[in-house]
């Protein structure tokens, strides 16, 4: 049965959609918002999205456009309101399934979502047939050709396919995430929910319950019933990212869980039977932190099952050129502009150490792009380079190094997610990211951000984040 998001802000229009829907044999999931419906397409294979234009604050478009990035294609079919002609058509050019104008004809609603449904069997037939062939998006997105990575997709390619925990290891910006996201879409899980927890980016007392979801009334402020990205993720894979930032009272919980194989809710005493698949990543070396006490061994020995190694770009300078190729003919894409790069620039990339990685190596390209107003794009545009790798910073350990914060694909998906929320929410979103990012260094975020490290001290007490008195490094 094909699942169909209806996304509307419009209880009555949503939930007319949805009797529709269903009584033609369709699954529907309905959200409210833009952002909600982003977490359903998260969690589950859906076949078509009917999503209203005009929503609370990502709109229809916004949404389309993040969905695709982040899921790949599926057919979107935006509903306009009268006389917005022009906006629709916009839609279809930037990758719209097509539009319904309101008021909504149910004939034309049925029979669109009827050819959506079929165009995204193909799809989906179109890929296992190449996935059959041996070829598979997810990995094509790991670029690179050196040795390391061949190696790297062959065991993904063997492994994927299995239950197997994998325990993923490289400096920060290697492309972890990416050898995660091919390890879900190459099993027999594709299609099935994925789901990404960061076990740095969650304040300690939270994170339990973010695993493993509460009972109502179980902690302050547990005002009802939630799921764990566990008992979500059932049937699917778990991405625990940063997992060697976990706690060590809640690593104890957590090996309970991986050896029960089943868990329970924060306050609840009914054990939870799961089947999920989990992938864990570290910046850091695992094996070292067990030594220093930092992780527990049996935790260790419980994920290190199948253990992939990503190596640093500084080992594998051959693929810097490949790598730089295809950050700037997606530039150009999302640009519409034909900009290429000089024999100096590459060779310039080839020199560096890039501590921070692919990730500072994909940073630079953009700022150079960016401010390159010619077509040909050379590595000495003045200021492009005030940050610039120092040659031997690759000598550092990654921990030490400081790539700029991850975010969004740009800084205006970064604003558009966040408009409607209060100045001092996004205050402490970015504060509390940041701080993430650097693994907890208080001193390191408060540079980044440009505050006084007693600014950083009191707003981290405000937030219930750090007790006063308690000793920051
Ligand atoms: N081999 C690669 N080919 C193309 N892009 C890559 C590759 N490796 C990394 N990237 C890009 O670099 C950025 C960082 O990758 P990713 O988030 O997977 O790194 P990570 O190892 O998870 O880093 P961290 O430890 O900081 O979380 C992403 O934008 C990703 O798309
Ligand atoms: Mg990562």
């Amino acid at each position: 049965m094909p699942n169909i998001l209806v996304i509307d802000d419009n209880v009555t229009n949503r939930e007319t959609f949805a009797d529709v829907l269903t009584s033609e044999g369709h699954t529907v999931l309905m959200a409210g918002s833009a952002e909600e419906g982003l977490a359903k397409l998260s969690a589950m294979a859906v076949d078509a999205v009917l999503c209203d234009l005009r929503l609370p604050n990502l709109d229809g478009l916004g949404a389309m456009e993040l969905a695709h990035e982040k899921f790949g294609p599926i057919p979107w079919i935006l509903i306009t309101g009268h006389g917005n002609e022009e906006t629709a058509v916009d839609a279809i050019k930037q990758g719209a399934f097509n539009y319904l104008t309101k008021p909504v004809d149910l004939g034309r609603l049925k029979a669109t979502i009827e050819s959506a449904v079929r165009m995204q069997a193909a799809n989906r037939e179109n890929k296992a047939l190449r996935r059959e062939l041996g070829y598979d998006e997810a990995l094509d997105r790991i670029v690179g050709t050196s040795t390391a990575i061949r190696q790297l997709k062959a065991a993904i390619k063997q492994v994927a396919r299995t239950d197997a925990t994998v325990l993923i290891e490289g400096e920060s910006g290697t492309g972890k995430e990416l050898v995660a996201d091919a390890l879900h879409a190459l099993s027999n899980r594709s299609g099935r929910p994925y789901l990404k927890v960061n076990a740095g980016a969650i304040s300690h007392d939270l994170l339990e319950s973010e695993l493993f979801g509460h009972e109502r009334g179980s902690f302050t402020g547990a005002i009802q019933q939630k799921k764990g990205k566990f008992e979500a993720a059932d049937t699917g894979t778990l991405f625990l990212d940063e997992i060697g930032e976990m706690p060590l009272d809640a690593q104890v919980k957590f090996l309970r869980v991986l050896q029960d194989g089943s868990l329970h809710r924060v306050g609840g005493n009914q054990p939870i039977a799961t089947d999920v698949r989990l992938v864990v990543a570290t910046n850091r070396n695992l094996k070292e932190e067990v030594l220093a006490n930092r992780f527990r061994m049996d935790l260790y020995f419980r994920l290190n099952v199948v253990n992939l190694q990503v190596p640093p770009l500084r080992d594998r300078r051959e693929d810097i050129p490949l790598l730089a190729k295809a950050f700037l003919d997606r530039l150009n894409r999302r640009h519409h502009q034909q900009k290429e790069p000089s024999e100096g620039l590459i060779n310039h990339l080839r020199r560096q150490d890039w501590p921070g990685n692919v990730r500072e190596l994909e940073n630079f390209i953009e700022k150079l792009y960016v401010m390159t107003p010619g077509k040909v794009i050379h590595p000495d545009i003045t200021g492009a380079l005030d940050d610039e790798p120092t040659p031997d910073a690759g000598a550092a350990p990654a921990r030490d190094s400081t790539p700029a914060p991850r975010g969004p694909a740009s800084a205006d998906d970064a604003i558009r997610l966040l408009v409607g929320l209060p100045v001092d929410e996004v205050e402490k979103r970015l504060i509390l990211a940041t701080l993430a990012h650097f693994g907890g260094n208080k001193t390191k975020a408060a540079r980044q951000l440009q505050i006084g490290a007693k600014t950083l001290y009191r707003k981290l007490i405000e937030y219930g984040v750090q007790t006063p008195g308690e000793v920051g490094e």
